[in-house]
Parts: structure tokens; C-alpha cells; sequence
């Protein structure tokens, strides 16, 4: 996918991955971005657009004002730190609705586009393995994966590049609670556009990701010591 002449369009670009996402696919010549947020969103060299990946009608109504869009990135994403046996479960409903049949309403709204283009869902080290109080966001990504491994093979036949970014905790508000080391978004991002720009279907930005998809491929008692204790 050459970024350099494209018109891309940016989920959740008010904030975070978002925005850093925006700025690298200006730098790279794309030539036109939309920053697309729930509310305005003002980077200079972009196109604001407003849409609510939760809302059809907001993204019927983004795909009728940009239908020149032959990147799409898939980046807004919402963690609410729960559980699935005691949460309520319109918590993880919202997760699901964000995360992934948001994305999938994208791709869907916006496909007729991306022939010859291409899609990237931002997906996370929590596709492939879950933590306690992260369960329903770690449930809502592992459905994006499959979404993702599915959707390249529906779009293969227009030529679509659809393309998943794995990553772990990266320095946005969404693990600003959290005193971990955290990856530096630019290089994420970085990594991201690169991997497109050489057409890689899976981009994996960390050594975490690396370990986690390595991890599949074993015993659950691996990935998760508590099952084996006692
Ligand atoms: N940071 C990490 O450690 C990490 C690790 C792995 C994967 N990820 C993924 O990376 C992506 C970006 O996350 P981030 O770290 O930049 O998080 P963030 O700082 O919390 O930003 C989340 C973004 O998503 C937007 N958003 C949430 N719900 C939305 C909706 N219904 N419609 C449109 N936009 C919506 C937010 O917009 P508002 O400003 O309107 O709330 C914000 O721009 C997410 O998919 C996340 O799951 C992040």
C-alpha cells in the first residue's frame, strides 16, 4: 500500500494513536487525511469529520462525505477494565461496540472504496491473551482478530490490503494509570506504516506482541500459571 498520493481516513483521531496516526500519514504525502472524532478535531493539513464508530447513521453518513477513502484506519478503541461474570454487562457491550462491530461497519460502509486499497484494524497483545479486569476489552480484540483474518479473505478479490497492528501498553490516556514501561507511540506508529507501505497482513510493534502470539501455540498452563497453582 504506497500512503504517499492516498486518501486516508483516521478513527478516534482527537486523541492518542489517533492523532499520531494522522500526523505520520501527512508526513508520509498522503494526500488527503480525514481526522475523524466525535467531536471537531483540528490537526493542521487534515480534514475534520465527524463520526461515532457506534453510531450506524454517523457512519453511513461519513462514508457519504468521503468517498474518495482508500485507507482506512481502524484505530478508535475503548477499554472499560472489567470483568464478564459480575460486570454489567452493557459495560462489555459497549466494548464490543466500539471495538469491534464499529470496525466492521467501517470496512463494510466504506469497501466499495478500498478496492486496490487497505484497511487497519488496531488490534492489541490482548487479542491473544487476557488479564483479570481487562477481560471484556481482551474479548472485544480477540473478535477483531477473527474479524480481521476473515475480512482479508472476503476482500481478497478487490484486491484489499487488510492488515491487523499488534501491540502492547503504549504511552496514550488509556494506560495512563498504569506505571509500566510503555512503548513510544511514534515508533508504533512507525512500525505501522512501514509494515503497511511493504503489505504485511500482520504487524507485530513490540517484543510483547512477538511473545504473545508465540504463546498460542502452547498449553493454556502456560500463558496462564494460575490454572496450574494448587
Ligand atoms: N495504548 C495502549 O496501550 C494500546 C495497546 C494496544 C492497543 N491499543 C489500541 O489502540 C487504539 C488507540 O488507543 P489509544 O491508546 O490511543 O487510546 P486512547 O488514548 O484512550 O484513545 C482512544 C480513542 O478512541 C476514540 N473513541 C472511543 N470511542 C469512540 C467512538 N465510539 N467513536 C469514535 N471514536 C471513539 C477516542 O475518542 P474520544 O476522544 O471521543 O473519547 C480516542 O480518540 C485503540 O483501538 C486501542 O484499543 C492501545
Amino acid at each position: 500500500m504506497q500512503i504517499a498520493g492516498s486518501t486516508a481516513l483516521v478513527t478516534g483521531a482527537g486523541r492518542g494513536l489517533g492523532r499520531y496516526f494522522v500526523e505520520a500519514l501527512l508526513a508520509r504525502g498522503a494526500a488527503k487525511v480525514y481526522a475523524t472524532a466525535r467531536r471537531p478535531v483540528e490537526i493542521e493539513g487534515a480534514t475534520p469529520l465527524i463520526l461515532d464508530v457506534t453510531d450506524p447513521a454517523s457512519i453511513t453518513a461519513a462514508a457519504a462525505a468521503a468517498p474518495d477513502v482508500n485507507l482506512i484506519i481502524n484505530n478508535a478503541g475503548l477499554t472499560s477494565f472489567t470483568n464478564l461474570v459480575t460486570s454489567d454487562l452493557d459495560v462489555v457491550r459497549r466494548e464490543m461496540e466500539t471495538n469491534f462491530f464499529g470496525p466492521l461497519q467501517m470496512i463494510r460502509a466504506f469497501a466499495p472504496g478500498l478496492a486496490d486499497g487497505a484497511v487497519l484494524n488496531v488490534l492489541s497483545t490482548l487479542s491473544w491473551v487476557t488479564f483479570q479486569g481487562s477481560a471484556g476489552y481482551a474479548a472485544s480484540k480477540a473478535a477483531l482478530w477473527s474479524m480481521t483474518n476473515s475480512v482479508r479473505l472476503e476482500l481478497l478479490g478487490q484486491r484489499t490490503l487488510v492488515s491487523g497492528l499488534v501491540m502492547a501498553s503504549t504511552d496514550t490516556d488509556m494506560m495512563a494509570s498504569f506505571d509500566i514501561p510503555k512503548n513510544d507511540p511514534v515508533e508504533v506508529i512507525r512500525t505501522a506504516l512501514d509494515g503497511l507501505e511493504r503489505a504485511e497482513i500482520e504487524i507485530l510493534a513490540d517484543a510483547d506482541s512477538v511473545t504473545a502470539k508465540a504463546a498460542l501455540a502452547q498449553h493454556p498452563t502456560a500463558q496462564y500459571p494460575a490454572l496450574s497453582a494448587g
